[in-house]
């Protein structure tokens, strides 16, 4: 009784979440063609089908979300966590920034970042406004408001898109062995740390690690998360492309919606990165868009995605070929499956011997 209670309102919040999404992006699109027309980019229209295809494999995300919170792969509230109120008090400043954006967007301008960032510190590929983003990754402003407007991107599906990492990771875990003894996660691009909440509700007493190369995101991921009960996670700034850590220090890696944004090189050198830090049989998750090969269905809305956001690798990402840059690296047992707009990838390190 009180399961089925719980599951109308994770549906019914689901749904909320959901119809607000799509009127945002349909009232600033129109608010866009009527104040900056120039600024709107030119879309391709979604066929009714592709629509319908996408509810189903939306529902069918929120179906199996339900089932392994149900299952106990991870605590049932995680379903219900949102920081509501934070979200509220900043949606207004969502809105406000609006301009800017048309702004960049008429004047080409996917460099607009604050003056006080020592670019020699980030890779040049870094230094943009991904989504056409107010001070890219470099600003605590940005931070602030990441989450929420990736919810309204995604119609509040973001963090079920990234708990499906969870289910592979365990068992791949106990299946190695790896998972009774100490643990140790590290989770690449943390971002404002909503996968390293997600593991810790799964992995309750695992040492994380998120590491990220925005201070400003990493100064937001230990807001959120010194409000969990537990160990907080260790935050480090580093790039990706070369992990601050020794060789086999972990047991598991995870990496969500990183290498979508990345070029084709950096990509590869996150996999081997990830393949050096982890203990042989070691496990890797990531999640990220879906792919031509695996949604070709979904390739008009992968289409506009590239249209409307700037996301200057997404193009080379569709088709690039995960799978094979795994294996290149090292990685073994690669298994992939498909989520609504995610792809989730499992790999093994070989065991020795
Ligand atoms: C699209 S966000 C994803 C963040 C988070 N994983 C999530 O699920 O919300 C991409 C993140 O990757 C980080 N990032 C991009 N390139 C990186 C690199 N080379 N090394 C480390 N972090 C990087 C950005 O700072 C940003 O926080």
């Amino acid at each position: 009784m009180a399961a089925s209670v719980t599951k109308i309102a994770y549906q019914t919040m689901q749904q909320g979440k959901s119809l607000l999404g799509i009127a945002h992006k349909q009232v600033s699109t129109q608010l866009m063609d009527l104040v900056a027309p120039k600024a709107n980019a030119e879309t391709i229209p979604i066929r009714a089908e592709t629509l319908q295809a996408l509810r189903t494999s939306m529902d069918y995300l929120l179906e199996r979300d339900w089932l392994e919170a149900e299952q106990g792969l991870y605590p049932t509230s995680q379903l219900f966590d949102a920081p509501w109120l934070d979200w509220m008090l900043r949606y207004p400043l969502v809105w406000l920034d609006l301009p800017n954006i048309w702004n960049r967007r008429l004047r080409r301008d996917v460099r607009d970042l604050p003056n006080n960032v020592d670019i020699s510190n980030f890779p040049d590929y870094y230094l943009q406004n991904f989504h056409h983003q107010t001070d890219g990754y470099l600003s605590d402003r940005s931070a602030e408001l990441y989450d929420l407007q990736v919810e309204l991107l995604f119609n509040g599906t973001a963090d079920a898109m990234r708990r499906r990492i969870l289910k592979p990771l365990k068992e791949r875990l106990s299946r190695a062995n790896l998972a009774s003894g100490a643990l140790r996660i590290l989770d690449v691009a943390s971002g404002t740390g909503r996968t390293l909440r997600q593991l810790r509700g799964a992995f309750s007493s695992a040492q994380l690690v998120g590491l990220d190369l925005s201070n400003a995101y990493l100064r937001q991921a230990n807001r959120w998360l010194s409000q969990l009960p537990g160990e907080l996670p260790q935050l480090v700034q580093g790039n990706a492309e070369a992990l601050p850590f020794q060789n086999e220090s972990m047991q598991a890696v995870s990496c969500v919606f990183l290498l979508h944004e990345l070029p084709a090189e950096a990509r590869e050198a996150v996999l081997a990165e990830a393949f050096r830090v982890l203990v042989p049989g070691g496990v890797l998750v990531l999640a990220d868009s879906v792919q031509l090969a695996d949604s070709p269905q979904f390739q008009p809305v992968m289409e506009n995605f590239r249209r409307v956001f700037h996301e200057p690798y997404y193009r080379d990402y569709i088709g690039d070929q995960i799978e094979t840059r795994l294996s290149r690296v090292g990685f073994t047992e690669i298994k992939g499956e498909t989520w609504f707009m995610t792809r989730i990838w499992c790999a093994s390190k070989p065991e020795i011997g």
